[in-house]
């Protein structure tokens, strides 16, 4: 008999033909609907392996809805929404998907970047809008010049590392915090000093946020954070919903405590804070960090590597939790 496994979300054939190849699969290719609660533990309740996106809460409920399962595969670097710890208990390997998606969402990022500074999205919606009457204007649209500005990036791990050198194309000063010093060569080759993070607030044109969503980073920048940043400055957050307190980001917003934001990621996605609806200086897009063609495929890729390794009894290269590793189900 082949291996059970669920992928919770439609993907590219391409890859659920590989899947099929090895394994007896349950898809949601026609509906696409995330499955929650019950309706995801029933279906659960056979499999040995699961395919799984951010948007499927793995906690120890669901896990306890499995006996059978050996591995639990996010398409996604973040791993936010799946109960490690619970996983671990259970013998469940975890695994994510590093590395592959890091250049993209550095590119997501310089875009949310260029656009909330130079008001692209705005100015599109204006010039649709039917407003461009009167030909040109000196004061028309003015934004916030992003060359030779102060770029502070807020976790220097691989992604926050290629934004940096991104930045080097536009004669940036980059400062960075993160929980742990980068080595030294990196710094250099990055040109990138290591500063307290309210300095980083304080000095920044443009703030970056690219770490992990944990208890700690939840609610990262708040009232008081906002509080510290250039009324000229600008955030961006392609990371997690979460690290920003959303409603006090709307609020600085409105007041122009800072001048705008670019975020790809929201509080309680798919539903935000209907605030940022009535702003025009923020730059919104759905959660697509990731989302080139060539970028999902190597997610999709990689975590099927990840579950073939764990069902076929060796250690999958992006395992998240080493600890389950020596009680994992056979
Ligand atoms: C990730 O990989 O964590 C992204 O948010 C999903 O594209």
């Amino acid at each position: 008999m082949k291996p059970r496994i669920l992928v919770t979300r439609a993907t590219f054939d391409e890859v659920l033909a590989r899947l099929r190849e090895r394994y007896d699969v349950e898809d949601n290719q026609q509906d696409d609907t995330p499955w929650r609660g019950d309706e995801l533990r029933r279906r659960l309740a056979d499999k040995d392996g699961v395919l799984t996106t951010g948007s499927d809460r793995i906690d120890a409920e669901t896990l306890a809805a499995a006996p059978r399962l050996k591995a639990v595969c996010n398409v996604a670097v973040g791993y936010n929404n799946i109960d490690l710890a619970a996983c671990s208990e259970r013998g469940i390997l975890a695994t994510n998907t590093p590395e592959v998606l890091d250049d993209t969402t550095a590119d997501t990022t310089w875009a949310l970047l260029m656009a909330a500074a130079r008001r692209v999205t705005e100015a599109e919606r204006w010039l649709r809008a039917g407003n461009w009457k009167e030909g040109w204007r000196h004061d028309r649209l003015l934004g916030q010049d992003v060359h030779h500005a102060t770029l502070g990036i807020v976790g220097m791990g691989r992604i926050g590392q290629a934004i940096a050198r991104r930045a080097g194309g536009f004669s940036m000063r980059i400062l960075y915090h993160n929980r742990k010093r980068v080595a030294k060569s990196v710094e250099r080759s990055l040109r990138a000093r290591y500063v307290s993070f309210e300095r980083l607030l304080k000095q920044s044109d443009f703030v970056s946020l690219n770490l992990p969503y944990t208890p700690e980073s939840h609610h990262l920048i708040g009232a008081r954070e906002l509080a510290l940043m250039k009324h000229t400055a600008v955030i961006v957050n392609a990371a997690r919903g979460g690290i920003i307190d959303d409603a006090a980001l709307v609020q600085a917003l409105k007041e122009r405590r800072i001048a705008a934001a670019g975020l790809d990621v929201f509080e309680g996605e798919p539903k935000f804070n209907p605030g940022f609806l009535e702003l025009d200086n923020v730059a919104m897009i759905p959660h697509i960090g990731s989302a080139t063609r060539a970028t999902r495929m190597k997610m999709n890729l990689l975590a099927v590597k990840n579950l073939a390794s764990a069902l076929s009894g060796k250690r999958p290269p992006s395992l998240l939790n080493p600890q389950a590793w020596p009680k994992r189900r056979r």
